[in-house]
């Protein structure tokens, strides 16, 4: 690092660092933003280089301190460091080309202040493959995070949440892969629950989280057999799943097994068939996953937030593109999908009796504006909070 910052782009051997040198020093002497866009086929590299040039910008923006500003800088410079093994266990998967491919883009805005230190960011996702949680491609793996709760919760908080191993659920056995052997899902999992304290996440706000998670892997085994339409076959997940995402049960079998709509101000029920409530209970599982995904950067923008005032560099690492075909196919699953995530099972979220599952989806806007539904009263019930909130 200490070479290439003092050298001119082309005066030593290429490397990620001189890129990342020469960007910086383009802040000044071009006086505008600057920004990296970093391409490639999936496992080139594009997500190890853009850490490498976030340590780099980071120590080099140190340099320009004095040791008075420096301890109130480095906050943001350790966050936005610490921010990767999050994203990562909740967006990168194991694929056959690459054991942590990232399945979403990541644009990482780094604000820089006239003298030239870091005083701020932001991360912008693009969260495309929302698939991945439900079914997987041979070989490959669901999102990271998924096997490291199970490998990392301890025992007690494994028993509260009914989870055992990855083996046992359907979204994470379909594709005949588990493991790898140059992934440690426990130690993984020691990585994000310690960047989630240096991000201030709350301990409560983990275990949100957490459950949220569980409550996924346990939807997902929720099975329909055919009797006068779709019926859950397999209780026990149903209710394991309910509780862990605060639904009330019968309200949850409703919901996956029949649609309802309002015409001319009429409820209509119609029951779905197996293939339907399958898709019913795969999209709201997408849906919870892709919420809690964006709540979680969220989170992290608001900790590494700063001022922005003088000049920016951004870092564009989008995901890799490995195989036009299965992209073609997602894109169709994902339409699929998300006509099957319908207004009654966004109601049925907004029922859940955690605020956390609740504010996820209390600004996600209905898509066609029915006004009476099956599970949804249109105003949620009032809890503790929110009447306190009335009479604040
Ligand atoms: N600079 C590097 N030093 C050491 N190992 C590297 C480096 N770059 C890449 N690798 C190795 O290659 C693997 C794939 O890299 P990376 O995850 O950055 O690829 P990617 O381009 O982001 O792929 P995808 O598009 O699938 O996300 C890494 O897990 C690591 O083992
Ligand atoms: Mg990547």
């Amino acid at each position: 690092m200490e070479r290439y910052s003092r050298c001119h782009l082309g005066e030593l051997p290429p490397h990620v660092f001189a890129i990342a040198n020469e960007c910086y020093r383009c802040l000044w002497k071009r006086h505008d933003n600057q920004c990296v866009l970093i391409s490639g086929e999936s496992g080139a590299g594009k997500t190890e280089s853009t850490k490498l040039i976030l340590k780099f910008l980071s120590a080099i923006s140190q340099q320009s301190l004095d040791l008075s500003s420096k301890e109130k800088t480095s906050c943001v410079e350790q966050a936005i460091l610490e921010s990767s093994p999050i994203m990562e266990a909740f967006g990168n998967a194991k694929t056959v080309y690459n054991n942590n491919s990232s399945r979403f883009g990541k644009f990482v805005q780094l604000n820089i202040c006239q003298k030239g230190n870091i005083q701020g960011g932001r991360i912008v996702d693009y969260f495309s493959s929302q698939n991945r949680v439900v079914r997987q491609n041979p070989g490959e793996r669901n999102y990271h995070i998924f096997y490291a709760l199970l490998a990392g919760l301890e025992h007690e908080e494994k028993e509260e949440f009914y989870l055992s191993v990855p083996e046992n659920y359907h979204y994470l056995n379909q594709s005949g892969c588990v493991g790898d052997k140059t992934i440690s899902d426990q130690e993984s999992f020691r990585e994000v629950i310690t960047a989630m304290e240096v991000m201030q996440f709350s301990k409560e706000e983990v275990r949100e989280v957490l459950r949220l998670l569980a409550g996924i892997l346990h939807l997902g085994n929720i099975e329909f057999i055919t009797a006068g339409g779709a019926q859950v076959s397999f209780k026990t997940a149903l209710g394991r799943s309910a509780e862990l995402l605060g639904l009330d049960p019968a309200q949850l079998t409703d919901a996956l097994t029949q649609r309802s709509m309002s015409l001319r101000g009429e409820e209509i029920l119609t029951p779905l068939n197996v293939q339907q409530a399958v898709d019913s209970r795969d999209s709201l599982a997408m849906a919870l996953y892709a919420r809690c995904f964006e709540w979680v950067i969220k989170k992290i923008n608001s900790r590494i937030k700063g001022k922005d005032d003088f000049k920016s560099v951004g870092i564009l690492d989008i995901f890799g593109f490995e195989n036009f075909e299965v992209q073609y196919d997602v894109r169709g699953i994902l339409e699929k999908n998300r006509d099957t995530f319908r207004d009654d099972l966004l109601n049925l979220l907004r029922e859940s009796r955690f605020d956390f599952i609740y504010d996820l989806f209390e600004h996600v806007s209905s898509r066609t504006n029915q006004d009476t539904l099956k599970c949804g009263s249109k105003h949620r019930r009032p809890t503790v909070s929110s009447q306190f909130k009335k009479w604040a």
